[in-house]
């Protein structure tokens, strides 16, 4: 299973899969290339440390979404690299129809809340100030309807009194880390319906 992987800043779930994959965690998934929105984001270092190319590929002109010549772009790009599975790790656009389209079913994103609840931007911060005492983070297929996709797992996160936002941060995190190599590697071997 070939994976295309799109991410905007940090990396630490990129870092994750491919972890993984040294450590033969990823099941029949290999990364193949990474892609960033940013030039100058830390995600594109992970390329040279494990041997996977990591390129810069301009999205413009818009900032928040993935349209016009930047998606053609992308579309380009994704579809010389023959992937089975686009993977979303901190990607901060939205994705529209053409590209929709063109990659179905095949497309899955990350978000660092137990969907359906905080969807959107900072759901860390969502979920923090609302006072929820449960959340977490959540692999979906992505679709149309931004954060709306098929659930495909969760994996739930507790919110303990003397949580900051910071420590609770790292909690999701570290729950991301494990949950995304899991859902690539189940995927991979077919054990996801
Ligand atoms: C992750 O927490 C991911 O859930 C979130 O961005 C972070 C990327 O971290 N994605 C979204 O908020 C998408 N709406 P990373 O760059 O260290 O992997």
């Amino acid at each position: 299973m070939r994976i295309v992987i799109l991410g905007s800043g940090r990396g630490s779930n990129a870092e994750a899969i491919l972890e993984a994959q040294q450590a033969g965690r990823l099941g029949r998934a290999k990364v193949v290339q990474i892609f960033s929105d940013r030039a100058d984001a830390q995600i594109l270092t992970l390329g040279p440390r494990f041997g996977v190319p990591a390129t810069f590929l301009d999205a413009a002109p818009f900032k928040t979404k993935l349209d016009g010549d930047g998606e053609q772009h992308y579309i380009a790009a994704i579809l010389a690299c023959r992937p089975d599975l686009i993977v979303l790790a901190g990607f901060m656009r939205v994705l529209k129809l053409p590209f929709l389209s063109r990659f179905e079913g095949r497309i899955i994103n990350l978000h660092p809340s137990l969907l359906p609840s905080f969807p959107g931007l900072d759901a860390i911060g969502q979920a923090f100030r609302r006072g929820v005492k449960i959340t977490g983070c959540t692999v979906h297929e992505v679709t149309l309807d931004v954060d709306g996709g098929p659930i495909i797992d969760q994996a739930a996160v507790r919110i303990d009194d003397d949580d900051t936002l910071e420590s609770l941060a790292a909690k999701v995190h570290e729950a991301e880390h494990r949950l995304l190599p899991g859902v690539i590697a189940r995927l991979s071997q077919e054990r996801v319906p």
